[in-house]
């Protein structure tokens, strides 16, 4: 276990090394991880870090709200609403690689632009040591990762966090002093609810995985998984009413785990999954089925691509 006090004094001095006298961007994403590494860089660079929330559209319900709460301590913050652009650049994509990277790519052009407007040469990321071993391993790419286009257009690009696990950096956020809510919350991935759809992410099927996710979040509460949400998987035929329906297949996951490298799915009560099953289909009319995920990691993973 990694002795925070100390990580914290040498990340802030890495910091200062690397990026001297110049402005960075940091990548907020509302997440331990992120959260963590900007608290390190604004720490080492005070008012030479511009933190920039990039609202995806692909992001939880209430995502942006808290975000701005959080982060409301940094004044500089940055909020770019750039849904339709992210929107545009997944349209007709149905390779979860390709998604991975169409979403790395239109990432790092939005944090250029900001960088641009601040006069940053350095992008501040809040990787984490998993995140790095499962793009290297090849398992697949995250976002921030190996999903980055081979044309970056910084200086450097500096990860404070970079060889820390899940639980490490929680204990840091900790000792940093950051908001309990911040420190528990649960991980996120960086590409969001587009690798919780299965195939082609459109309008309406995000809005299936917002809605469902909340309500997942809440009924599972009392559980205190590790990641718990629901993915869209494709459309399948069910009745509501009198009538016959082609609704949307949700899955909804939860899983207990240390690091994210290995999970196990938990176990839940029928009556709980009776219940999730019941608000989601009633709250959400182009749901025809909900299922419950009992695959462990492996063999499979935690989110869906
Ligand atoms: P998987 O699906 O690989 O997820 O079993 C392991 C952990 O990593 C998170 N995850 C990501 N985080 N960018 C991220 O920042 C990504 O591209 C990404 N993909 C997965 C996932 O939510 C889980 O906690």
């Amino acid at each position: 276990m990694v002795d925070a006090d100390r990580f914290i004094q040498e990340a802030i001095e890495e910091i200062h090394e690397e990026v001297g006298g110049a402005n960075a961007v940091i990548a907020l994403s509302g997440g331990v991880d992120s959260s963590v590494a900007a608290a390190l860089a604004y720490e080492a660079l005070g008012d030479r870090l511009t933190p920039v929330y990039v609202d995806t559209g692909l992001m939880r319900k209430g995502e942006t709200d808290q975000i701005r709460e959080t982060f409301d301590y940094m004044h500089s913050l940055r909020v770019v609403e750039a849904k339709d652009r992210f929107l545009d650049a997944l349209d007709g994509i149905t390779d979860p690689e390709a998604k991975r990277h169409a979403i790395g790519e239109q990432f790092i052009r939005e944090f250029e632009r900001e960088a641009k407007e601040t006069d940053a040469d350095y992008l501040v990321q809040g990787t984490i040591y998993p995140d790095r071993i499962e793009s290297e391993g090849n398992i697949k790419s995250h976002h921030n990762v190996g999903g980055l286009p081979d044309v970056v257009d910084f200086e450097g690009i500096v990860e404070p966090v970079r060889d820390l696990y899940k639980d490490e950096v929680r204990d840091v956020a900790r000792e940093l002093g950051l908001d309990e809510l911040v420190a528990e919350r649960m991980p996120f991935p960086g590409p969001g609810l587009a690798v919780r759809i299965v195939g082609e992410v459109t309008e309406e099927k995000l809005e299936v995985a917002r809605e469902a996710t909340y309500v997942v979040e809440e009924e599972l509460e009392e559980y205190d998984p590790w990641q718990a949400f629901a993915a869209v998987l494709g459309k399948a035929t069910g009745v509501k009413g009198d009538n016959r329906v082609h609704g949307h297949v949700v899955a909804i996951r939860s899983v207990e785990s240390r690091d994210g490298m290995t999970a196990r799915a938990q176990e839940l009560d029928w009556s709980t999954l009776q219940r999730i099953q019941s608000r989601i289909t009633g709250e959400l009319p182009n749901v025809a089925r909900v299922l419950y995920d009992v695959t462990h990691k492996p063999p499979a993973t935690i989110e869906y691509e």
